[in-house]
Formats: structure tokens, sequence, C-alpha cells
């Protein structure tokens, strides 16, 4: 059976989900690493509520993270995607570019489990949202290669979101040996599935500790060659959609959009634990193959 990197889950409404469905949707999101859930009208508060049924939620980002003068405009825990203005200031994060392949908050000690985004806003081209399967990306690397990042660690660089803008109150350093981040292990065991996957964080200003600068760039061009050779799944948007991801091993990417268009989405997480790798675990199969009913 190929690997699996979305299942889309028909329930009605997930207003309304008995604690046996909402059961039922953690396992299969935890088998599936995305979850596409369609025609669905949540205001920001029931975001909250569906968000929970994966874990307890955290904060959307510490203040530093907002755009300047910028506030959430709900609750803390979530924020808005969208390229709108208004008065000249931006309602929501990371515009209309590319956002290039990156995983939810690699750059804190803590990262993010689920991410949770609704669609509000759609243009009518581009912006589409890609998905990698990360144990994926991990079991199909050469056995050497397997062998060689075990127990290596990666530096998750702070100061650019992949939306390439410089994070407020930071200044860029050229050196990534030198930048501000935070070291995680390249391989990352899920807690809560127990399989291993590939964890690189961002490629920009990335480093791979105990190696020389040169070193460290041929091996994360090559990890980041491999990655993007990966099958992805996108979704094509439609208002309403639903989509919720494991950031411990998906990694995701944003088409661009035309600048014309107005896009917003709402988006909830709920908190991770420190990453850790279990190299037992490696051994294990990896989930494969749906479980919920459609
Ligand atoms: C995010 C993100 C991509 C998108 O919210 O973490 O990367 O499609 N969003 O807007
Ligand atoms: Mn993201």
């Amino acid at each position: 059976m190929p690997y699996p990197i979305a299942a889309e889950i028909r329930c009605g409404d997930i207003r309304k989900l008995s604690q046996s469905a909402r059961k039922q949707i953690k396992q299969a999101w935890l088998d599936n690493l995305v979850l596409l859930i369609r025609g669905q009208s949540l205001n920001p508060e029931e975001l909250l509520q569906f968000t929970q049924t994966l874990g307890e939620l955290d904060l959307a980002a510490p203040d530093s993270e907002m755009p300047a003068g910028q506030k959430p405009r709900f609750n803390p825990s979530v924020s808005v995607v969208s390229n709108i203005k208004e008065d000249g200031v931006p309602i929501g994060s990371l515009g209309d570019g590319e956002v290039v392949w990156h995983t939810d908050h690699s750059y804190h000690e803590i990262p993010i489990s689920a991410s949770v985004l609704i669609a509000v806003e759609i243009p009518s081209l581009g912006g589409r949202t890609g998905f990698i399967n990360m144990y994926r990306a991990y079991e199909t690397l050469p056995t050497d290669v397997k062998a060689r990042i075990l127990n290596l660690r990666i530096k998750n660089d702070v100061t650019y979101n992949s939306a390439g803008q410089i994070r407020r109150g930071l200044t860029a350093i050229a050196d990534p040996t030198k930048s501000p981040g935070v070291f995680h292990p390249a391989v990352r065991t899920n807690p809560e599935t127990g399989h291993n996957a590939l964890y690189l964080g961002r490629r920009r200003q990335a480093w791979i500790e105990g190696l020389s600068l040169a070193e460290s760039e041929q091996l994360l061009d090559y990890l980041w060659n491999h990655l993007e050779s990966q099958p992805a799944w996108y979704n094509e948007w439609k208002v309403g959609d639903v989509v919720a991801w494991d950031n411990r091993c998906v990694m995701h990417r944003r088409e661009p959009f035309p600048s014309t268009e107005r896009r917003i989405l709402y988006r909830a997480q709920c908190k991770g634990t420190r990453p850790y790798l279990d190299v037992q675990a490696s051994t294990a199969p990896h989930p494969r193959g749906a479980t919920f009913p459609s």
C-alpha cells in the first residue's frame, strides 16, 4: 500500500461531532498525517473547539512574531493567514508570495504538533498548499545516509519566516553557524505513533551541529533534494475547507497567488513536546492507510 499523505473525512458539521467520532478523527489524523474536511463553517472559537480534537491548544505565536503593530484579532490561539491589508496594515501573515517547504514552529524548543487551517476567502487561482510525508522521506533515504543522520542535530534558524521575512526584532546574520536558532534531531520520533520521521524545519540558515559549514551545506542540500523529490499532495482550497496536519511528520509549502486576489484563512494549533529520537523506533513499520470510514 502506498504511503498516505492525506485523507478526506466526510462527517458533516464538525461542530456537532460525538466523542467517539472525535476519537476516530484523531486516529485518522495520526494514520494519514493530513486531514481534509470540506464544507465547514467555523468562527474562530469553533475552530479552537475542533482543534482540541487533536490535542491541547497552543498559542498562535509569541508577540514578537506578529507583524509590527498587530495584535491577535480574536484569541491568542488563533492567527490569520492573509495577504489583505487594512489601512496599510496586514490583517495576517505570509503575504501572497511562495511559502517555502517548512515545518511549523521548528525554531521553537517545543514545536507545535497539529496545525489546523480553515479557508475563509480563497483566490480564484494559485495559493494551493502542498504536503509531504516525512516518515516516507526518512524511510526512502539510502541506508548509509539514514545511519549518518541518525544522531545529528540541525539548527532551526529563527531569523526568517517561511515567506522569507525577517522576524521582528531580529537582524540577519549571514553565517548559519552563528545565527540564532534551536537544535533539534534530524530524525525525530513522533511520540503519538512511535514512528521516525526526517525533521528538517527550514532550509535557510540551517546548520548541522558539529560539521564544517561546507560539509553541512552538502548534506543539507542532499537531504533537501531528497525532500523535494517526494510525492506531494496539494489542497486546492475551497471556502469552508478545514485542513489539519501533523508537524512532527509532515512538511508543507504554499504556492504564490496574484496580489490582486484576496486570501484569508484562520489558523489554530496544538502544543507539542520536545523533539527526541528513539533509535529503536526506526525499525518499526510505518502506519499505512486510513481507518476512518468514509
Ligand atoms: C501556515 C502555513 C500556508 C497557507 O499557516 O502555517 O504555512 O496555505 N500556511 O497559507
Ligand atoms: Mn506553516
